[in-house]
């Protein structure tokens, strides 16, 4: 039986995809900053473990707990909406530590087992803003662009060594807890003349034409996983697939 350890699963696209996995009967480990086994059925092939990706104690705790893993996800990610002139650079610094550079101390943590074994498989969930351009996200769009270019990159060394590094790129999620794991009030990065310029975006927002559930990101995952012809981007949810087409 397989073993999938994913980031970020204290909610939204990373708490499905636990489920998903889990439901299909592989061994699951679903970890978050601070563990709630109560999200996820009562069962011996899922464990919760604490885990934060910008702390590199924590990263070595957690594999250490873990064992062998098959397969990682990096979804742990957070977010942040408003124009660049007036979000705080300590923010920007967050987005990065967690999006960007704790992707890369994830994977880096477990390339050398899975270099032993000689096989494993590595998802890193980066976003459709990395598909086109979209306003009022330049941080954000920045961070996971970077995830990007360094996982096809990586891809190349690694596949030598019998490791897939795969791409799923979700469009946006209006139900996940994305919009509201922030603490940054849309006031404060939104004032003239970027506010009166955001209004029609942010009303557009709160009616998405298309968007990305929880369910489309956890099957993508899985066919980025099970892939065996060398595919290496997934575009998850019916605006990020509109996006590519
Ligand atoms: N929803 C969207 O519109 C959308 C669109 C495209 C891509 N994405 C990407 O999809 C991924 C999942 O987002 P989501 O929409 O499911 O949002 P979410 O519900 O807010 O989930 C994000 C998860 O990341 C975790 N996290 C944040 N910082 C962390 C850290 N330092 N270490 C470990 N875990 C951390 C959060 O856990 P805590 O409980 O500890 O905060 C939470 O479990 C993210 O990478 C996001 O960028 C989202």
């Amino acid at each position: 039986m397989k073993t999938i350890l994913i980031t970020g699963c204290s909610s939204g696209y990373g708490r499905e995809i636990a489920c998903h996995f889990h439901a299909k009967g592989w061994n699951v480990i679903a970890t978050m900053r601070s563990p709630r086994r109560d999200l996820f059925p009562a069962s011996d092939r899922l464990r919760v473990i604490a885990l934060d990706v910008t702390d590199a104690e924590s990263i070595a705790l957690a594999l250490e707990l873990a064992g062998p893993i098959d397969v990682l996800v990096n979804n742990a990610g957070v977010g942040l909406f408003g124009a660049l002139e007036h979000s705080p650079m300590p923010k920007i610094r967050d987005v990065y530590a967690t999006n960007t550079l704790g992707t890369i101390a994830m994977t880096q943590a477990v390339i050398p087992q899975m270099r032993a074994r000689g096989s494993g498989t590595i998802v890193n969930i980066t976003s459709s803003a990395t598909l086109a351009s979209f306003p009022l996200a330049a941080a954000y769009t920045g961070s996971k662009t970077a995830i990007q270019g360094f996982t096809g990159s990586l891809a190349h060394e690694l596949a030598p060594l019998g490791i897939v590094v795969k791409l799923v790129e979700p469009g946006y999620g209006p139900t996940t807890a994305f919009a509201q794991n922030t603490d940054i009030r849309l006031e404060d990065v939104l004032p003239e003349p970027y506010g009166s310029y955001a209004a029609p975006i942010l009303a557009a927002m709160a009616e998405p034409a298309l968007f990305t559930t929880e369910a489309d990101v956890a099957k993508a995952v899985w066919q980025a996983v099970h892939d065996q012809t060398g595919r290496p981007h997934f575009p998850a949810g019916a605006d990020a697939i509109a996006l590519v087409a």
